[in-house]
């Protein structure tokens, strides 16, 4: 979290105490979730530093359930249609994901706002990745809008969730160029590539090292 009320979690609390607890939000297609998966089959957990113990999504039936369920780790949904406001979804979230007690939560994909309490309860501890170089182009359609604009390089960006859209800390950065033939989706793809090796290598680094977050600043030990 940006305010300065937010706690600052050292990430692994316990060095010696093996891999940080993670637990990954996803919406849709859950590439980068499989991403991560796939570090952790293909370096271990202890290696990587990663552990992820449950997958929360907010609506059924998507690839992403899918990868979890296919990689025996235990998932939730909380839907905000299920419930009468939009706080007691927050609520019903923050108490989902709080019954894995992650180190970190990471957000990959998944297409709502954080609210108070979650961010009350796993501010400062709590990655979003988003397919725009931010501070520009924020919010769902971070492709679409960059290349509306002309912008002739995005990329994408792993920072901290605080309570904006998108403005949190910046952890990771990567530029992708703009090609004069791309439309949404072929431009989408590549930055989906660069990004799921840029939040393997940012949330390994988190999980092995730990953090510290300074004002806008995210010091990695
Ligand atoms: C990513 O580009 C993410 O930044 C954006 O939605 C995409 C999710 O892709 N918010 P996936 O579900 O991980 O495949």
């Amino acid at each position: 979290m940006a305010s300065s009320s937010a706690p600052v979690p050292s990430v692994p609390s316990d060095p010696s105490g093996g891999p940080a607890r993670v637990v990954v939000l996803v919406s849709g297609s859950g590439t980068n979730l499989q991403a991560l998966l796939d570090a952790i089959a293909e370096q271990g957990s202890e290696a990587y530093g990663v552990e992820i113990v449950a997958v929360g999504a907010d609506r059924d039936g998507i690839t992403g359930l899918q990868r979890a369920e296919s990689a025996r780790i235990p998932t939730f949904v909380r839907r905000v249609k299920d419930y009468d406001s939009r706080a007691d979804w927050d609520a019903a979230l923050t108490d989902a994901t709080a019954a894995y007690e992650p180190d970190l939560v990471v957000s990959a994909g998944f297409m709502k706002i954080l609210g108070k309490e979650f961010l009350a309860r796993f501010g400062g501890r709590t990655v979003n990745t988003h397919p725009a170089l931010l501070p520009s182009f924020p919010g769902a359609h971070g492709v679409r809008d960059a290349l509306a604009y002309g912008a002739k390089v995005t990329g994408c960006t792993v920072h901290f969730v605080d309570d904006g859209v998108d403005t949190g800390p910046i952890i990771a950065q990567r530029v992708v160029e703009v090609r004069d033939e791309d439309d949404e989706s072929a431009l989408h793809e590549r930055i989906k590539d660069v990004e799921r090796s840029l939040l393997v290598e940012v949330v390994g680094r988190l999980a092995r090292h730990g953090y510290r977050i300074e004002g806008r600043k995210v010091r990695i030990s």
